[in-house]
């Protein structure tokens, strides 16, 4: 080997990871990060690179493979479909909460659902969205929120569509089990009138009663990719998602969800998140994080 390739040999290489169990090159790093934001928009610096090899270590060993090469090497082909998306599953961050960021509730309530639920009961359709999911406490607190108010909601055209890029946390939402440690952020008169105590694999928990269950409506979807929906909607929930996307995805974003909103319609950020990019013009501050479209202000 030339003295130069020696060189460019080892500057590839993170001498952290040199001597662990599998070898991780810097340049492996580099094509992981790439596929994960080409795929996501999920950036990653190289600082995270002890949790990107942690992550993917498990892959690497439920995969039977020998190195990070081999594992690029898989992901970069067409068959690396599949594991592509066990991979960004393995690399978001899926931590979530019933009523967090409790303000957001509490705007929505006072704010938002006493209209849409007026709406609803005159026969229109009502359309909210949580759209970086993760596994259902969302979702489903924005369902409780709204029955706080009308315990008969499910009889209308009322519905919470829940997504996220990861099926694995959709599947949980989905199932509407909790644990009773989970369950403990919301209301307990909400959670008593609301989840029935059901067992399962992990011993006792929660389970989402029928009439909150029908309010939400899980799906897989990635938010940079192409959005199926047709019609607007009244609510947006996108938070504590976008902090791991670079700025022109955020600010292409937030364009986006301006055009899915109905006029009037309000979006909620996660707490450390900023509006950016042309659309700041069609919102207004509403509060901490809360944003209404303004009339007229569809892009
Ligand atoms: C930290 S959780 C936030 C959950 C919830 N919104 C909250 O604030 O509690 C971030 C979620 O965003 C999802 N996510 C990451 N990139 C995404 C993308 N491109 N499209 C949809 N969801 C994505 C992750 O799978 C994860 O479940």
């Amino acid at each position: 080997m030339s003295f130069q390739a020696q060189i460019r040999d080892v500057e590839d290489k993170d001498p952290e990871f040199v001597d662990s169990e599998f070898e991780m090159s810097r340049r492996d790093f580099k094509e992981i990060a790439a596929t994960l934001h080409a795929e996501s928009g999920i950036y990653i610096a190289e600082s995270k690179t002890a949790l990107v090899y942690s992550r993917l270590a498990k892959r690497l060993r439920a995969l039977g493979l020998a190195s990070f090469r081999d594992y690029c090497n898989l992901i970069a082909g067409e068959d690396g479909r599949e594991e592509r998306q066990r991979m960004i599953a393995a690399l978001t961050t899926n931590v979530t909460a019933f009523f967090r960021e409790p303000h957001h509730f509490e705007h929505l309530k006072h704010n938002v659902a006493p209209q849409l639920i007026a709406a609803a009961q005159r026969g229109e359709r009502v359309r909210l969205w949580s759209s970086a999911c993760s596994s259902g406490e969302e979702p489903y607190s924005i369902a409780l929120t709204l029955l706080s108010l009308a315990p008969n909601l499910a009889n209308f055209d009322v519905k919470i569509l829940a997504t996220d890029i990861d099926p694995n946390v959709v599947a949980v939402g989905e199932r509407g089990l909790y644990s009773e440690r989970a369950l403990a952020g919301a209301p307990a008169n909400l959670r008593e009138r609301w989840f029935r105590s059901a067992r399962g694999a992990d011993g006792e928990t929660l389970s989402a009663a029928d009439e909150l269950r029908r309010l939400v409506v899980f799906r897989q979807l990635n938010l940079i990719g192409p959005w199926p929906m047709k019609g607007l909607f009244h609510a947006i929930f996108c938070r504590n998602v976008v902090i791991y996307f670079d700025q022109p995805t955020q600010a292409k974003l937030w364009g986006r969800f301006a055009s899915a909103l109905a006029p009037g319609g309000v979006l909620y950020i996660g707490h450390s998140e900023r509006l950016s990019g042309p659309a700041v013009a069609a919102f207004r501050s509403e509060g901490v994080t809360t944003y209404r479209l303004s009339e007229g202000g569809r892009r």
